[in-house]
């Protein structure tokens, strides 16, 4: 049942399915797909579901690799998103990746809560005022 919503989800934000049609979609756009898949990765972890929450980040990271294709520049961004992909992202969500490979939820959650650090960095560094919720953590209190 969760699945068919997050699949009804993700053909909502995927449009026909075929990622480069999202493309007409402003960086803010993006950013709430993002926030989708992040935030549902933080529940999927949070409840030890392997399955969904791989799927949830290969969700995410497309959601980035578009995200940086398409923004080479904006006029929000003082580099193209590429440069904070790498500087920022790349290395959280190669380690979600790998903890999930190894069932490790542990180390999942660890690198979740860094890649929702690196998100708010960027949002502070540019002046975005938007926080980005842990949803491994039993705190949160969604905005
Ligand atoms: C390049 C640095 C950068 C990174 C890294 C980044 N963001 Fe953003 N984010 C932005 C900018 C810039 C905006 C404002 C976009 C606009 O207003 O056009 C934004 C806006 C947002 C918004 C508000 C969108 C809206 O319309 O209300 C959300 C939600 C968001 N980001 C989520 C995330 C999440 C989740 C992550 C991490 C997985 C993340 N962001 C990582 C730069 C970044």
């Amino acid at each position: 049942m969760r699945v068919i919503v997050l699949l009804i989800f993700w053909g909502l934000i995927s449009g026909c399915g075929n990622r480069e049609v999202a493309n007409h979609k402003d960086l803010d756009e993006n950013m709430l797909d993002l926030r989708i898949f992040h935030d549902n990765l933080g529940t999927y972890i949070r409840s030890q579901d392997l399955e969904t929450s791989r799927w949830l980040l290969e969700g995410m990271d497309s959601t980035l690799q578009v995200i940086r294709k398409k923004f080479t520049s904006h006029r929000k961004l003082d580099d193209p998103f590429d440069v904070y992909y790498r500087k920022m992202m790349s290395g959280p969500v190669k380690d979600i990746r790998k903890a999930l490979k190894e069932e490790n939820f542990e180390n999942a959650t660890r690198a979740y809560r860094l890649l929702t650090k690196n998100c708010n960095n960027c949002h502070r560094d540019l002046e975005i005022r938007k926080e980005v919720e842990d949803w491994t953590s039993g705190e949160r209190t969604h905005k």
